[in-house]
């Protein structure tokens, strides 16, 4: 049986994990600098997001097979594993731009999506239509998945590496070493994967119990976005700056967030205006961008005369919940030599 490391424990790491070890995968290690719990840092970015359940896979073949996996396993997960938080959440989603990839499968992947007559859509937008889909608490999802890898028997410990190899070398025996570190790369000062980049994302985490309904807008240049988390509060968004790196929330940022879901849904403060919002938090958090969107890769590597297997499943950008099932299946199937197969999640 080979001897598997992962490097990472975020979302991406932990579900990886778990979809290999119910497939036929005993020996399982993951190692990371920070695991889930720990106190917040901007270098681990799955405690920072909403999190929301679409798809942003208009036109990219793989992204649509691998959302498409991840949906329906949160459909299960609503059913059969309610201690996950995973909760049903209808959606309304304003677009001011035409876009009939996005819409298409917009109608193709969520269930009960009906198109918003065109007469009945706020000034500035070119089509709207409502969904169903999912919505979860991100810090709570993933003390879920470690109470899963833990209960699997999966080994997760802390440790910080600079290369791959080096990985390999510290767990002496190890056949697969599976790349899940995100952001990692960019901090390492080794070897770095130059089309990765830290796409900064700040957010307002306010408490509006009353608010049941995702709803987004998205722009040329804005995407507002609202997502109600099962324990009454909401995740506020928000921006996405490829450039400034700041970790720092901006006061002035926040007030534009606030103004901008306000005018999306006034019933946040009950119509009492933007002032008028219950703020918990305001957060910046970096998503693991990548070029040429997400490397799920296979590469057989040389290491002192041994083989070792090196898999790369990284740069899930804003999308690494709803993608994370579907990208660890995709995992398991490079492992299993590219054979497609109904993975037990
Ligand atoms: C504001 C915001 C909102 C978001 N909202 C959503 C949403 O609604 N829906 C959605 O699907 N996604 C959302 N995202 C995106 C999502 O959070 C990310 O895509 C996802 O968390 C990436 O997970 P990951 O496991 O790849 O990386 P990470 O969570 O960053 O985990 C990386 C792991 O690798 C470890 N690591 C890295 N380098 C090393 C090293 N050298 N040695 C040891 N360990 C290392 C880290 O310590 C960590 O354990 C949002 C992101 C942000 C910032
Ligand atoms: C879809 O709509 C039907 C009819 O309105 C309803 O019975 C069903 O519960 C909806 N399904 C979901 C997942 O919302
Ligand atoms: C993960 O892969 C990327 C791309 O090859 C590389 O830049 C990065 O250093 C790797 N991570 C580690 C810890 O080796
Ligand atoms: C980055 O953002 C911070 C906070 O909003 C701001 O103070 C700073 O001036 C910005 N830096 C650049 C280079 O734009």
């Amino acid at each position: 049986m080979p001897k598997v490391v992962i490097l990472g424990a975020g979302v991406i790491g932990l579900t990886t994990a778990i979809v290999l070890r119910k497939n036929g995968f005993d020996d399982i290690t993951i190692v990371g600098k920070y695991l889930p719990g720990d106190d917040l840092t901007h270098e681990f970015t799955s405690p920072w997001a909403g999190a929301s359940i679409v798809s942003f896979a208009f036109e990219n073949k793989l992204l649509q097979d691998i959302d498409l996996i991840s949906f329906q396993e949160f459909e299960r997960q609503v059913k059969e594993a309610p201690e996950a938080g995973v909760m049903h959440c209808p959606g309304v989603h304003y677009s001011e731009i035409e876009d009939p990839a996005a819409e298409a499968w917009a109608h193709k992947l969520y269930t009960n999506t009906t198109s918003i007559p065109k007469d009945q859509l706020p000034k500035g937008v070119v089509f709207g239509y409502k969904f169903q889909s999912f919505t979860m608490s991100a810090p709570r999802y993933l003390s879920w998945l470690v109470a899963n890898v833990q209960k699997l028997g999966i080994a997760i410990e802390r440790g910080t590496f600079e290369a791959l190899s080096q990985v390999a070398d510290h767990y002496d025996g190890a056949d697969i070493v599976i790349n899940c570190t995100g952001l990692g790369s960019l901090f390492l000062t080794d070897v770095q994967d130059k089309t990765v980049n830290a796409i900064r994302g700040q957010t307002v985490l306010v408490n509006a119990p009353h608010i049941k309904t995702q709803m987004y807008r998205e722009g040329p240049d804005v995407y507002t976005y609202i997502i109600p988390r099962p324990d009454g509060n909401v995740i506020v968004g928000g921006t996405l700056d490829y450039v400034n790196k700041s970790t720092v929330a901006d006061p002035a940022i926040t007030r534009d967030i606030l103004k901008r879901v306000y005018e999306l849904n006034p019933e946040l403060t009950h119509g009492k205006g933007p002032d008028a919002f219950n703020v918990v938090s305001q957060n910046v958090g970096f998503r693991p961008g990548r070029k040429d969107s997400v490397r799920i890769e296979k590469q057989v590597r040389d290491n002192h005369g041994k083989k070792l297997t090196v898999v790369h499943n990284y740069g899930h950008g804003a999308h690494g919940y709803q993608s994370c099932w579907g990208s660890a299946v995709k995992v398991l199937e490079l492992l299993n030599d590219g054979v497609q197969l109904k993975a037990k999640l």
